[in-house]
């Protein structure tokens, strides 16, 4: 650990946690306290790290990226899985929130993972082809949890395969909003739906839907 980092967690800290090689804060952390009653205040959703990350952690430990990827993490919130693809593929990560709040969470995560993620802000919708034309994959995790976000994410996917984007992963616990977007995209995209469940740092089940491009 650097010394900047020592000032923010120190070795043990309960009130953080090591996780697929990476330290995450827990929202008791004085930190995200600070950041949390003097700086800023998510609003959709964006107030904490949701676990779903971790399968995709998980299964990018055995489908390893290529070094040097660029990587575009949609909703990424705290930006847990862009920042393990950061640190573990030395990938070149974009974060895109609808909301700016959740942007210093990030950062936070990156500094004292050792890694650097440029961010903008931004809704799916928003999303065009010209952003997606250098992007290698996308990633999501938790990102579908209300019916209205079925159709801008079914047709940002649908720009990413145009777009030549090679592989798309998002992560969920299981919503039926999430189960609707596989139904969707399985009609028009080569898509695979995948049960995961990761028991560290604790047990969790959930789902991955993976989209390549057909031919
Ligand atoms: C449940 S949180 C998940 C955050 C993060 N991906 C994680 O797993 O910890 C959902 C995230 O999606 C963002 N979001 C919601 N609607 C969005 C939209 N239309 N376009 C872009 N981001 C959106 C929220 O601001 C929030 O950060």
């Amino acid at each position: 650990m650097n010394k900047l980092n020592d000032e923010i967690i120190q070795e043990g800290d309960p009130n953080a946690r090591n996780a697929f090689g990476l330290v995450i804060l827990k929202n008791s952390h004085s930190e995200i306290r600070r950041l949390r009653n003097q700086v800023c205040t998510p609003s959709i959703h964006g107030n904490k790290f949701w676990y779903s990350s971790y399968f995709i952690m998980d299964y990018l430990l055995s489908h390893p990226l290529r070094k040097g990827s660029h990587v575009m993490e949609i909703g990424c919130g705290w930006g847990l899985a862009g920042i393990f693809c950061a640190k573990l593929f030395h990938a070149r990560v974009t974060g895109i929130d609808a909301d700016p709040e959740v942007f210093p969470y990030l950062h936070l995560h990156a500094k004292i993972n050792s890694v650097s993620i440029h961010t903008e802000k931004k809704t799916f919708q928003r999303i065009t082809a010209t952003n997606l034309s250098d992007v290698d994959m996308l990633i999501g995790s938790d990102i579908c949890f209300w019916d209205s976000m079925v159709r801008p994410l079914f047709n940002l996917f649908k720009r990413a395969m145009k777009s030549g984007v090679k592989q798309i992963i998002i992560a969920d616990p299981g919503r039926s909003p999430f189960r609707e977007l596989c139904e969707l995209c399985s009609k028009e995209m080569k898509t695979s739906v995948l049960s995961r469940e990761v028991s560290f740092p604790t047990k969790n089940r959930g789902s991955l839907l993976i989209i390549k491009p057909s031919r």
